[in-house]
């Protein structure tokens, strides 16, 4: 187990436990996706982490293959896999090297995945995925939005050519609009983050800025903490708004 994956697999679970995203997007996919699909043969989830979309939605599908080349959150997924005994399979890798010939999804989600896709490589990744999707099938993209506490966060503190390279949910269809996909359907959710401490504000911070900027020096953390005492510090806890589109493009 490398010491990056041990890190970022800390600081997202600080982000899952605290956020009320997911009792809302999961809920959204079961709900009106899943019934739409003509089969629900095969799940696709692409940049998995720890598992908080796969477990639920592998229950719903006759198999799930998960991609995640964090190796601490992959083989906790495999685990989790074998000890209630779905049907799970994956690979400990980036999407873009491995082998996806094989992978015939009815449903195939990317959520929170894109940031971490250098922007050059972004359509190729979202290519590759939209590939693997039968016909009658669907993809979903999830990321915040391009109205959320954490794009303004970027838009403060990151580099202006960091932060126009940084996908909201908004630019991503933009973007894809531009490239010709169609069958496009945007659901946006409000939610937040609350944690109890500063310290754990600074945790979630430095996983935050996707290693865009280092608060190792006097004038980066003075920054920080201005930008904590603005925007962040309540009475007794520490928030962000966190904000996010669910896309769901429809494969004809
Ligand atoms: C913020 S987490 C989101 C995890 C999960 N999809 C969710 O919404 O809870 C992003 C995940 O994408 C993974 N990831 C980053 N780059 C990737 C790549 N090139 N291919 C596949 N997964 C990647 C990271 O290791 C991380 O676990």
């Amino acid at each position: 187990m490398s010491e990056y994956d041990q890190t970022y697999k800390e600081q997202f679970d600080l982000l899952t436990f605290h956020t009320d995203e997911y009792k809302q997007s999961i809920p959204f996919i079961e709900t009106t996706l899943l019934p739409k699909l003509p089969q629900q043969g095969h799940f696709l989830d692409v940049g998995a982490g720890r598992g908080t979309i796969s477990m639920p939605m592998s229950r719903h599908f006759d198999h799930t293959t998960i991609v995640e080349p964090n190796t601490v959150y992959f083989q906790e997924v495999l685990d989790w896999a074998k000890g209630v005994g779905v049907s799970l399979d994956g690979h400990n890798g980036d999407w873009l090297e491995i082998d996806s010939s094989p992978i015939q999804a009815d449903l195939a989600v990317l959520s929170h995945v894109l940031y971490f896709v250098p922007y050059a490589n972004r359509s190729q990744f979202v290519r590759k995925a939209y590939n693997c999707v039968k016909r009658g099938g669907y993809m979903v993209i999830i990321l915040i939005s391009a109205t959320s506490g954490i794009n303004h966060l970027y838009r403060t503190l990151l580099a202006p050519q960091d932060y126009k390279e940084m996908p909201s949910i908004e630019s991503v269809v933009v973007d894809l609009r531009a490239e010709g996909y169609d069958n496009m359907h945007l659901t946006m959710f409000d939610a937040d983050i609350h944690l109890p401490t500063v310290e754990e504000m600074h945790e979630l911070m430095d996983f935050l800025v996707v290693d865009k900027v280092a608060f190792d020096n006097d004038d980066m953390l003075a920054k920080r903490d201005q930008y904590i005492r603005d925007y962040l510090e309540k009475e007794s806890s520490y928030n962000i708004n966190s904000n996010i589109g669910v896309l769901s493009i429809y494969k004809q």
